[in-house]
């Protein structure tokens, strides 16, 4: 907290600075381009109430910390994901795309202007996460072969210690291997989450799911009912 309180004042420093000094040399503005990606992609943690300690929602709130942000997208240390890209396939699998990393670092570059707020998109609906009721849950401990069918619409991890690993695989019974999970350095800070798969995956009866892990992997069953 220390940490962010001085970065914080820092930033609102830099920003002064860059008001009074730094021309804006680039098209891209907070209102059309940047919030868009914010609302997307930071906004279910950055909000009053959510799981980071500073809220990204406005350019108010955001500018001061426009240094920080492009630090933080450009390290991949934001938005906090865990899984390796690639093992599995994710709905909002979280990670920027080149063309959003871009567009923020260029934005900070270019002394991070406001722009028209008429342009602003509607504010992001204040959900988290995504979350499914816990007593849905399967646990994997090691290893287990599954007894019935199972649409597999989510794992989540759980007692990963910092900097942990996890590969966890379904074997089906015809023999064919997929990959359901793999977690390579584990950052604490990316919360308990789910990992949604893009489809719910069909694992038949015998299905043999293995989590290589100190940790136990929670299989989400998706819904019976389509919504
Ligand atoms: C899953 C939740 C989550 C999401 C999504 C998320 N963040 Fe964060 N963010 C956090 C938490 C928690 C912290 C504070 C912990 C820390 O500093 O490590 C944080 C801290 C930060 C910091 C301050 C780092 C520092 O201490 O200097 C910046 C800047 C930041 N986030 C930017 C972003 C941006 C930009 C996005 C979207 C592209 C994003 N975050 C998405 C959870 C999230």
């Amino acid at each position: 907290m220390r940490r962010l309180a001085n970065r914080a004042a820092a930033g609102l420093l830099a920003a002064a600075g860059l008001l009074a000094h730094d021309p804006v040399t680039t098209k891209l503005t907070w209102s059309l381009e940047i919030s868009r990606i914010v609302y997307r992609r930071c906004a279910g943690c950055h909000r009053e109430g959510g799981a980071a300690p500073m809220p990204l929602l406005t350019y108010e709130t955001a500018r001061p910390w426009a240094k920080a942000i492009k630090e933080e997208v450009l390290e991949r240390r934001m938005p906090p994901w865990g899984a390796v890209k690639g093992f599995g396939e994710f709905r909002d699998g979280a990670a920027l795309t080149q063309e959003e990393l871009h567009t923020i670092a260029d934005w900070v570059e270019g002394g991070a202007p406001e722009g028209d707020p008429a342009l602003l998109p509607m504010a992001p609906r204040p959900t988290g996460p995504v979350k499914a009721k816990p007593s849905a849950g399967t646990v994997v401990q090691g290893q287990r072969t599954l007894s019935k069918p199972m649409r597999l619409h989510a794992v989540r991890p759980e007692g990963l210690a910092q900097g942990g690993t996890l590969t966890a695989t379904a074997k089906l019974p015809g023999g064919r291997v997929e990959p359901l999970l793999w977690i390579d350095n584990w950052q604490a800070k990316s919360g308990a989450r789910d990992f949604v798969y893009r489809e719910p995956l069909l694992l038949p009866a015998g299905t043999v799911v293995r989590a290589a892990s100190e940790a136990r992997l929670i299989l989400i069953e998706a819904p019976s009912r389509v919504r």
